[in-house]
Parts: structure tokens; C-alpha cells; sequence
């Protein structure tokens, strides 16, 4: 099975992709962990990557669409996939498309994450992850008891670079401005699957579940 989440940033969309991709056993492509893998090496794209996301802004389509669609070629991907963080351009949905059209797959579901500003806020406040193997938690207000260090593989948890409450701000601004038009793209052809993300993991869960059973043929 083939799924995309989009939503803007801190609504879920890693949280769920994990829990999605344990349950249907495919892999996630997550175009923004993908960015912090080149970022961590010492070249010239390392550096350009690094400039564009420790500013909240979108990698440039060319760069984003080559990555992402090289990795849907691995083998891994080719049982299915789930996409998390791309497209988030008109071009990238556009690309996917027609690349997956080409190899004759397809997408089975564009599944939107919506959740107040007020809400991904919070969420983002509090967010820390694995050092190692990336799992995401939250230390907020709301979450008193969360670890220290990861409760899978007990390395210790770090923030993100782009965790500065600014380049939050501004994430969640290029979301609404370039993001909102892809969202239309999949809306005006009737592929647009919403569920509510502002209620805790386990029911966000619950209703994305709903959407995917239902598409398993009896
Ligand atoms: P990326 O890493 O993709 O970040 P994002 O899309 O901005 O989303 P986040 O990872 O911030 O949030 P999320 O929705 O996954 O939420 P999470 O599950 O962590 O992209 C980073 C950068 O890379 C971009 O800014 C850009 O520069 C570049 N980039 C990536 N893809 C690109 C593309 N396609 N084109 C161009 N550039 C690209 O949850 C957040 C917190 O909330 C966690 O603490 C979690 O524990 C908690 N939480 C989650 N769900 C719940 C719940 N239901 N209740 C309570 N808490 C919850």
C-alpha cells in the first residue's frame, strides 16, 4: 500500500508514519529525515541544505523530487511506502504522479493531518528526539513523565535544529504558502483523505487505521 501524510509541522505526521509503517510492514520515506542524513556530511550540498532548513525554508523542488524519487526505486519500496513530508509542492505531487504512473503504481492515500496552530505549537515546544534512531517524543507541559533518553534504544534525546520558536513560526507560515495550493491538487481530484490530529496519538491512530481497512479488499 501506498500513502502520503501531509500536514504542517508538529501536527504528527512522524508519530504516525511510525506506527503506520510498523503495522503494514513498508518503509517511510521521510524527505526531512533524508535532508538531516546529507546535512550531517561535509560538502557543498551538506552546507546548502543545512542553510535552507535551519531557516524554516523548502529545500528547492529539483533537489527534493531527484531524492525522493530515487528512493522509491530501493526494493524496500517497491511492496509500498509511506511518504512523510513529501510532496509539499504543486511540481513535487506533480512529479510523483507521473513518475508512479510511469512505473504503474500508484497512490492509494493522500491522508491530510489538521490540527490548530495553537495545538502544533505546543506540540512543537516539547518535542525532542533519539539521537540514534530517531523516535519522537514530547517533554511538555502536557507529558510530565517522558524519559530522558529513548525508551527504545536508551541513547539520549536531543532537539532538532530547527526547534528555535521563530523558525517554528515561519515553518508553519511557508506551509500555508506553499503547501496549501498541493493540498487544493489532490482536493479538486477527489483524493483527499482528512482526519482530525488535534486528539491524542492513539485516536489520531484509530482514525487513520479506519481509512486504510477500509481500502483492504474483503
Ligand atoms: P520535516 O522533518 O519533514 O519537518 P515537518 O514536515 O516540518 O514536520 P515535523 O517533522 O516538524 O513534524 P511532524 O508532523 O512529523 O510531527 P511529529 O510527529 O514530529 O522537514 C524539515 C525540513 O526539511 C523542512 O523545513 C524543509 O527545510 C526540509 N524539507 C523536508 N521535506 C521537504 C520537501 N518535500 N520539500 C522541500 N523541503 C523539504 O510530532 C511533533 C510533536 O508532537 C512530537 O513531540 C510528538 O511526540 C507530538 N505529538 C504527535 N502527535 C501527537 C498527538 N496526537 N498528541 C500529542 N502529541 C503529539
Amino acid at each position: 500500500m501506498n500513502i502520503i501524510f501531509l500536514g504542517p509541522p508538529g501536527v504528527g505526521k512522524g508519530t504516525q508514519s511510525r506506527r503506520l509503517s510498523e503495522c503494514l510492514g513498508v518503509p517511510i520515506v521521510a524527505s526531512g529525515d533524508m535532508f538531516r542524513e546529507v546535512r550531517q556530511t561535509d560538502s557543498s550540498l551538506a552546507r546548502e541544505i543545512r542553510g535552507y532548513m535551519d531557516r524554516g525554508e523548502y529545500v528547492p523542488d529539483g533537489l527534493t523530487i531527484k531524492m525522493v524519487l530515487n528512493r522509491l526505486q530501493q526494493p524496500d519500496a517497491m511492496v509500498g511506502f509511506i511518504l512523510d513530508g513529501f510532496p509539499r509542492t504543486v511540481p513535487q505531487a506533480e512529479a510523483l504522479d507521473e513518475k508512479l504512473e510511469t512505473d504503474g503504481r500508484r497512490i492509494d492515500h493522500v491522508i491530510l493531518l489538521e490540527a490548530p496552530q495553537n495545538v502544533i505549537l505546543e506540540r512543537l515546544l516539547g518535542r525532542w528526539i533519539c539521537s540514534n534512531c530517531g523516535r519522537i517524543y514530547n517533554r511538555g507541559s502536557s507529558s510530565p513523565q517522558a524519559p530522558d533518553t529513548c525508551a527504545h534504544c536508551g541513547a539520549p534525546l536531543v532537539r532538532r535544529t530547527d526547534e528555535d520558536p521563530e523558525v517554528q513560526r515561519y515553518r508553519l507560515e511557508v506551509f500555508q504558502r506553499e503547501t496549501a495550493p498541493m493540498v487544493e491538487y489532490y482536493q479538486s481530484q477527489g483524493r483527499l483523505e482528512r482526519v482530525n490530529a488535534a486528539r491524542p496519538v492513539d485516536e489520531v491512530s484509530a482514525g487513520i487505521k479506519q481509512i486504510v481497512d477500509g481500502a483492504v479488499p474483503a
